[in-house]
């Protein structure tokens, strides 16, 4: 019994911050994201009798950090009557420094996990068990433009446009490669305890929602690209004003929204986002990406820049 799945990050332009349920880690609110097409974690489960216990390898390390969360996952697809398993994992791109590299890796695993107990849940099932262990790698499983929606109890995912359809590109560049301070979900809790701005935060999110939802639908990347800006900075906003302060950008950080703004007054439509790391992304056509990541590559403090399409969601690969 094994197989493997390969899932992409996304990147969120309507976030998510705060969780309405800690136990079954629901969000406060509902989200946007693109799915990218470039960049990917691919998830191999094999299950194994002769095992104790579970063993998780990532890029060929073996890794107890990550180790308690994957086996509950696995436990949630496959009950935790199972066979120990041995988990390997490979990405493509630096793991845990705001890559949304937890939304590919439960994206994969749900489905590998899936595939090899042949427990044959839908999309829809495997969307919340991958929400369980990371709120955004519910939106992993579909491609494009993703929505997800608050369900009572339960979240849904849709498509609200396939990548072909809009096919911006995404250049993502690295002002820090190491792990993140403070996880995203140790954070969310510390804002919304602790933030005078995480009310204001919530009950704006379905007005950011319907704006982006209709620059989508028109394909109106100047309208998306504001809502997705102002959608950011309010974010970071909560964070900031949370006690303790969470901070994530460094001077880079600040550099490269300087050089998106420049690229925005010379005429290029790009807007930027920032999640909970110090790298930012900045979202444009493709005939602007190679201007793009050219400003964004000779930006102060910027190591690596990668540039990404938009992609297709979770599936299998041949074992
Ligand atoms: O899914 P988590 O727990 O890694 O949280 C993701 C949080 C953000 O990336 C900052 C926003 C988002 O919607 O992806």
């Amino acid at each position: 019994m094994q197989a493997q799945a390969r899932a992409q990050p996304n990147i969120a332009l309507i976030k998510y911050w705060g969780k309405r349920d800690l136990a079954r880690n629901l969000p406060a609110t509902g989200s946007i994201s693109l799915t990218l097409a470039d960049l990917f974690t691919e998830m191999r489960v094999i299950a194994d009798d002769a095992l104790r216990e579970d063993v998780l390898l990532v890029n060929g390390d073996e890794s107890r950090t990550m180790l308690a969360r994957v086996s509950a996952c696995i436990d949630q697809v496959a009950g935790d009557r199972r066979p120990a398993v041995r988990v390997e994992s490979h990405s493509n791109f630096p793991i845990a420094a705001g890559l949304a590299s937890s939304a590919a890796a439960f994206a994969a695993l749900v489905v590998a996990a899936d595939a090899a107990f042949e427990t044959r849940k839908t999309p829809h099932q495997l969307a919340n068990l991958a929400g369980r262990a990371s709120g955004s790698a519910a939106r992993s499983l579909l491609g494009g433009f993703v929505e997800l929606r608050n369900r009572p109890d339960e979240v849904e995912v849709a498509t609200l446009l396939p990548a072909v359809d809009w096919p911006l590109q995404v250049v993502v560049a690295i002002t820090a490669p190491g792990p993140k301070p403070v996880s995203s979900g140790d954070a969310m809790e510390i804002s919304r305890k602790t933030s005078p701005f995480y009310d204001r935060w919530v009950e704006q999110q379905s007005a950011d929602l319907g704006e982006a939802r209709a620059a989508i639908e028109t394909r109106d990347l100047r309208r998306l690209g504001a809502v997705a800006e102002h959608n950011c900075l309010k974010m970071h906003s909560v964070m900031w004003a949370s006690r303790p302060p969470l901070t994530y950008w460094n001077s880079a950080t600040v550099a490269c929204m300087q050089t998106v703004r420049d690229l925005q007054a010379g005429g290029t439509e790009v807007f930027f986002t920032i999640d909970a790391g110090p790298q930012l992304k900045a979202v444009c056509s493709a005939a602007a990406a190679p201007a793009v990541r050219d400003a964004l590559a000779a930006t102060a403090g910027v190591g690596d820049v990668m540039v990404s399409g938009l992609g297709g969601g979770a599936g299998t690969l041949a074992t």
